[in-house]
């Protein structure tokens, strides 16, 4: 595991998007595994700054998302899809229909959806560059704590840890959905490279716990240690229970 340890929130965005536009413009048709929540919106808005700037293009590039909401739909402005239209798709030259998210819509049968994702990843290629963020309990994707390390694409119930931490992006009106499909820990280890970015003080246990704890999946984002090439991207505050 290569941890970097930058001043700010902003150069750890900085870096990320050198990697992501380094991957996007040597390889023919790359494939980028995306995360959503505050972390990544920097590294999203550096993105489109460079596509506006000339120096990166999406055109060739297909994306699988870590994970999606159970129980609203992507027109909902609290999905998934919604958030990766507003702060990426929209503003750059991707081509949507080659922007994938783990649905699972009323109906449908959960299982087969799972591994019809885990095909479409296949089918790609495989995913070259997964981007992660990381929760205060060291979840990767919604693979909460004690989630198996060989967990492949499924649903999964959130924390009370995660639902109190993501409850300030719903409205006390809003439904706030306690159910989600994600990747599974081994779907994220199968990418060929993975950056994990984190910032801000609330992460410096989860990460402590991921770079120097025991393999366990007490910290699911401990699986990373097992991965040849995992880079984790970290500003100081982030950094600060590491010795
Ligand atoms: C998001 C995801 C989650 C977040 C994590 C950190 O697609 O899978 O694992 O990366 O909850 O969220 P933020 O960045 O909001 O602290």
């Amino acid at each position: 595991m290569q941890v970097i340890i930058f001043d700010d929130a902003q150069q750890v965005a900085d870096n990320a998007a050198q990697w992501v536009a380094e991957l996007i413009t040597k390889k023919t048709n790359p494939v980028l595994g995306l995360a959503t929540g505050s972390t990544p919106i920097s590294l999203y808005q550096q993105l489109v700054l460079k596509y506006q700037a000339g120096e990166i293009s999406f055109k060739n590039t297909t994306s699988f998302n870590l994970d999606e909401y159970l129980g609203i739909d992507e027109d909902n402005s609290q999905s998934y899809r919604h958030f990766m239209n507003e702060n990426l798709f929209n503003h750059v030259d991707i081509n949507k229909a080659k922007t994938f998210l783990p649905t699972c819509s009323q109906g449908e049968n959960p299982r087969e959806q799972g591994l019809r994702y885990e095909e479409m990843i296949n089918n790609a290629g495989g995913i070259d560059l997964q981007i992660l963020g990381i929760g205060a309990n060291g979840h990767i994707g919604f693979n909460e704590p004690t989630s198996s390390l060989a967990s492949r694409t499924r649903i999964k119930t959130l924390t009370q840890q995660t639902l109190s931490d993501n409850s300030r992006l719903f409205s006390p009106d809003e439904f706030q959905p306690t159910l989600a499909m994600t990747m599974g820990i081994a779907t994220i280890l199968d990418a060929r490279y993975v950056l994990l970015m984190a910032t801000g003080e609330n992460k410096a246990k989860a990460v402590k716990d991921m770079v120097t704890g025991a393999l366990s999946a007490v910290c699911p984002a401990s699986a990373l240690q097992m991965h040849e090439n995992a880079i984790v991207v970290l500003d100081k505050a982030a950094a600060s229970q590491l010795d």
